[in-house]
């Protein structure tokens, strides 16, 4: 009843009215690789050639014969890379801060004659984004395929540079597009970004005949991405269509923007009382985290088919209910977001109500795979310095291989031919060798050199420089050995280079530069030192080789060192913990004002005081640092070091964070509903759902960090009062300042000093100071064993106690106790009533107590607790009002949604 048949002509004709007035290519980057300036007639989208951002490479052409494959005439161009390691292109006219759709193509045509197509990286930046290459399926026709790699991306400087990096055979490239999207639509935060995996326009089958087209993009979609369609019917699904309820104002309140063509159709289930599920054809990787964008837009209501009708359903992710239900707002455009870690296939099902008198529907569908961006740019004042150096000395060329982030990926042997850079953890490198030797350069010595402050070797010798030795050169203060022979430089030697010279602290070789005036003292001395400084040189080169072996720990230790004479704010550059997050970072000023004064405190802890706040009109928490507390500022750069590094839906998140002398604040996203023990305690209720709901997110965060972290993390502080909850009871880990990160070597434990807190404390753990992943565990299931009870983890004994001696008792053995007796009523909080589903309960009671096990190779792993929890939950809802659906997706309601993998599809060529 469902599969209403449509009048397609009056249908055409409204959608283009509505997107006319989308088009506009403002911001739209298009390059042809090899190319020349072009316009594409059918998309209407302006290429420019790539000469402008590249210098290396050879522009090539598809092999004639093939043309017809690539119908696009961007697609006809490419450019190869023969030389070098890495070759990048370099983009400007960037925005900081803004969000864009990155999106390149690779059509290899055979242009090379050798029928092959090649294997490599592709990086954005510093950072790997993917591997281009054909696989290993022998279906594809490495002549005609067409690879595309798309990425959305938060801008953080003002260029974007992608690079190729060799790995087999001849890295190429055919096309660069890049399209700004509204800000805030898709999640990018400063630590990574979004790679497309599905992008899909539901309800339209792709069409068979060749005339009609099988995809949406510009001019339809306003940011040109790209929508496919299915390419099969499936029967569990009917198609919906309906037009005239498209209109513009369906999209004057979503941001997202997707085309009217697009949301005109849609699917439901076949059979309206059956559910509507989708599931994902990616088995995705436990650590991924996917995040999905659901488009809704109800199409029935106008054509007058129902009275009264109502439509409204759940959204299961994976049996997990997203939110309490979705009521269609009936003509305007909806989009839902959701992120899914650790999971197989991603299954999404859509369950109407009981007093919804419409099946659900969807009518497209995103799915994004974050990638972590944890490698981070060059200093950019370094950068800023070496690109002017390029241009002054016009060096632009020098073997092809100045190009892209000076410092490179790390790891990656590709740093700038003749520099070098220091590295230490979490903090931008910085240029520290830079050798010119021989290279040409002429004109002075530039004054951007004086940028590269922590250079420590500058070799400059044997090229046709003249002028004035620069005082500037003195100022750097890290500079160790400086060569300046071989050239016509002119003047005096600058005294203080003189004075180093004479101390000892400066290699310096002024040689050869016939018109330099010699001045009493340093340079009587020099007429004897050409020998010592070859020696001394050879010896100092061993000796820089030496030490970059061993790169991190020299440098660590030469800043505790130096740390002394620094001023207070270079001191506070140079603390461990990460500076590089510019955006989250606060000055001591900032924190005032967010917390305006310090006016409202929302709780107290051993690490000091936790404040209300607000950035940008959101709330936040506030936890400031008690001064004197030695503990907690190891604690504070655990917790920045680790919150950098992880995100997940069931971990707080951190907003940012304050460093400025004694001075140090976490602030972290507001969690509205307070901790777990408050509503545990307290006299605040939570029916069983909501607990049962809680344990399974609470131990959804804790699995990510024993399983989705590399290394493991051990968090060592589980506790309800450590669980936070949102507005909407979803529960989050917080405090990471005990977390440990498990070494990848083979030990399964680290040895520590105990730590955590009484009640929660692992008795193995306490006993050996051996740390595992089961420490974590033990403390979970009390956590657990508090949720069933609303009792806290340590209690007095009460008159029902089999041993009454006014002693202290551990809840486990309380539990334990009712247990033997088969005393469920007695466990669970009487609160509860009979309001519970007592099979939920045991399984949860069981769960709970094999992870209280004395032994820790008793206890079950993080994710054998979550299954348990899941089913539990499971049970619950099946008793509840969420219906019968709930277990049934994996039966035959179960129909696989092709998630087309935009990486390996190839919808432009026709
Ligand atoms: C191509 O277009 C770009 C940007 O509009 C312009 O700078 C360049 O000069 C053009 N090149 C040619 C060969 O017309
Ligand atoms: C880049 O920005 C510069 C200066 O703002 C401007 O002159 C130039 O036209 C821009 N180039 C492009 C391709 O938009
Ligand atoms: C986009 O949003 C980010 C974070 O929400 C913000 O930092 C940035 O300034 C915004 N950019 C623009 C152009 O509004
Ligand atoms: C629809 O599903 C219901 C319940 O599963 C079943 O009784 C009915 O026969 C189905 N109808 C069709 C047309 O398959
Ligand atoms: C995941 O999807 C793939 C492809 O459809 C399928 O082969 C596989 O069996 C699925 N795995 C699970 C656990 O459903
Ligand atoms: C959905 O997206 C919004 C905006 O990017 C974000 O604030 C929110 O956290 C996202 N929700 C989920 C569940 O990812
Ligand atoms: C950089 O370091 C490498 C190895 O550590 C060394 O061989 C090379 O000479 C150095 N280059 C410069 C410019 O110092
Ligand atoms: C700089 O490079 C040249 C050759 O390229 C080499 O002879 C010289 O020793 C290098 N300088 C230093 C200080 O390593």
């Amino acid at each position: 009843m469902w599969r209403t048949s449509l009048k397609v002509a009056l249908l055409n004709f409204l959608v283009h009215a509505v997107v006319l007035q989308a088009r506009d290519q403002s911001g739209f980057i298009s390059i042809d690789c090899g190319g020349s300036n072009s316009t594409d007639d059918e998309l209407d989208i302006q290429y420019i050639s790539d000469d402008d951002f590249i210098s290396s490479g050879e522009p090539e052409s598809v092999n004639s014969d093939l043309r017809s494959y690539f119908v696009q005439e961007q697609l006809q161009n490419l450019r190869s890379f023969p030389k070098g390691k890495r070759n990048c292109y370099k983009i400007n006219n960037i925005t900081i801060g803004f969000l864009y759709l990155i999106r390149l193509q690779f059509a290899y045509g055979n242009y090379d004659g050798l029928s092959k197509f090649p294997e490599f990286d592709v990086f954005l930046g510093v950072n790997k984004w993917d591997t281009v290459s054909v696989g290993a399926d022998d279906n594809v026709n490495v002549n005609t395929v067409i690879r595309m790699k798309e990425i959305i991306h938060r801008a953080s400087r003002e260029y974007i540079s992608i690079c190729l990096v060799k790995k087999r055979g001849t890295p190429f490239i055919s096309t660069i597009d890049l399209r700004p999207l509204k800000n805030d639509t898709y999640f990018t935060p400063s630590g990574g970004s979004l790679v497309t995996c599905s992008r899909q326009d539901l309800g339209h089958l792709s069409s068979t005949s060749s005339s009609s087209i099988s995809y949406h993009r510009f001019k339809d979609d306003p940011y040109d991405r790209i929508w496919t369609r299915s390419s099969k019917q499936y029967a569990e699904w009917a198609m919906l269509s309906d037009s005239n309820t498209v209109t513009a104002d369906s999209f004057s309140q979503n941001d997202y923007q997707v085309p009217a063509d697009v949301m005109r159709t849609a699917i439901t289930p076949a059979n309206a009382s059956d559910p509507l599920v989708v599931q994902s054809n990616i088995p995705t990787a436990q650590s991924d985290e996917y995040h999905i964008y659901m488009h809704f837009l109800d199409l029935e209501f106008a054509a007058g088919l129902i009275n009264n009708p109502i439509r409204e359903f759940n959204i299961l992710v994976d049996n997990m209910p997203l939110s309490e239900y979705l009521v269609l707002p009936s003509l305007s455009a909806k989009t839902i977001n959701t992120t899914v870690n650790n999971e197989i296939n991603i299954t999404i099902s859509f369950q109407m109500t009981s007093r919804s008198t419409l099946p659900p529907i969807i009518n497209a569908i995103e799915a994004y795979r974050f990638i972590p961006f944890n490698q981070l740019d060059t200093f950019q004042a370094d950068v800023d310095a070496i690109t002017r150096i390029q241009s002054v000395y016009g060096l632009t060329t020098r073997d092809d291989q100045w190009q892209g982030d000076p410092c490179g990926p790390a790891g990656y042997m590709s740093e700038w031919d003749g520099l070098n850079c220091t590295r230490q953890l979490d903090e931008s490198p910085r240029i520290s060798a830079l050798n010119l030797s021989s290279s040409g350069l002429t004109g002075t010595i530039d004054l951007s050199l004086s940028q590269l402050t922590m250079l420590e070797m500058l070799d400059l010798s044997n090229n046709d420089l003249n002028g004035q030795i620069p005082n500037f050169l003195s100022q750097l203060h890290n500079l160790k050995i400086l060569n300046l022979a071989g050239n016509n430089l002119s003047g005096s030697v600058p005294s203080i280079l003189l004075e180093k010279s004479n101390e000892g602290s400066l290699l310096l070789n002024v040689d050869q530069n016939p018109y330099l005036l010699c001045e009493s003292g340093g340079c009587k001395e020099k007429k004897k030192k050409p020998l010592l400084v070859a020696a001394a040189i050879g010896i100092l080169v061993t000796l820089l080789v030496i030490v970059a072996a061993a790169a991190i720990v020299w440098t660590l230790k030469k800043r505790k060192t130096k740390k002394v004479e620094k001023t207070p704010r270079e001191i506070k550059q140079d603390d461990d913990v990460s500076l590089n997050f510019k955006n989250k970072i606060y000055s001591y000023s900032d924190i005032l004002k967010i917390t305006n004064n310090f006016r409202k405190i929302l709780g107290k802890g051993g690490f000091g005081t936790v404040y209300m706040g607000h950035v940008d009109d959101a709330p936040v928490a506030v936890k400031m640092l008690s001064q004197s507390s030695v503990q907690g500022y190891q604690q504070f750069q655990a917790e920045v070091k680790i919150l950098m590094r992880v995100h997940h839906r069931n971990l707080t998140s951190l907003v940012g964070y304050c460093n400025e002398g004694s001075n140090k604040a976490l602030i972290y996203e507001y969690m509205a509903n307070g901790n777990l023990r408050e509503h545990l305690l307290g006299t605040k209720f939570l029916s069983w759902k909501d607990r049962l709901c809680i344990a399974v997110d609470a131990a959804q965060g804790l699995e990510y960090l024993h399983n989705g972290c590399k290394p493991p993390i051990i968090h060592r502080d589980v506790k309800a009062s450590n669980i936070l909850l949102t507005e909407n009871l979803h529960a989050k880990l917080s405090d990471f300042g005990l977390s440990k990160s498990i070494p990848t070597d083979g030990r399964s434990h680290v040895s520590t000093v105990v730590a955590g807190t009484a009640g929660y404390l692992d008795p193995n753990y306490y006993q050996s100071s051996r740390l595992t992943e089961k420490s974590d565990v033990y403390s979970f299931g009390v956590v657990l064993l508090e949720l069933i009870t609303s009792q806290a983890a340590i209690r007095m004994a009460e008159d029902d106690d089999d041993d009454n001696d006014g002693k202290t008792h551990h809840l486990s053995h309380w539990v334990s106790s009712k247990v033997e007796r088969g005393d469920i009523h007695g466990i669970v909080d009487s609160r509860l009533g009979e309001d519970f589903d007592c099979s939920s309960a045991w399984k949860i009671v069981e769960t709970a107590l094999t992870c209280v096990s004395q032994n820790s190779n008793e206890r079950p792993i993080m994710s054998e607790v979550l299954i348990e929890l899941k089913n539990a939950l499971a049970m619950e809802l099946s008793r509840t009002n969420y219906g019968g659906g709930v277990n049934n997706n994996n039966g035959d309601s179960s129909v696989e949604l092709v998630f087309v993998n935009a990486n390996e599809s190839t919808p432009l060529a026709r």
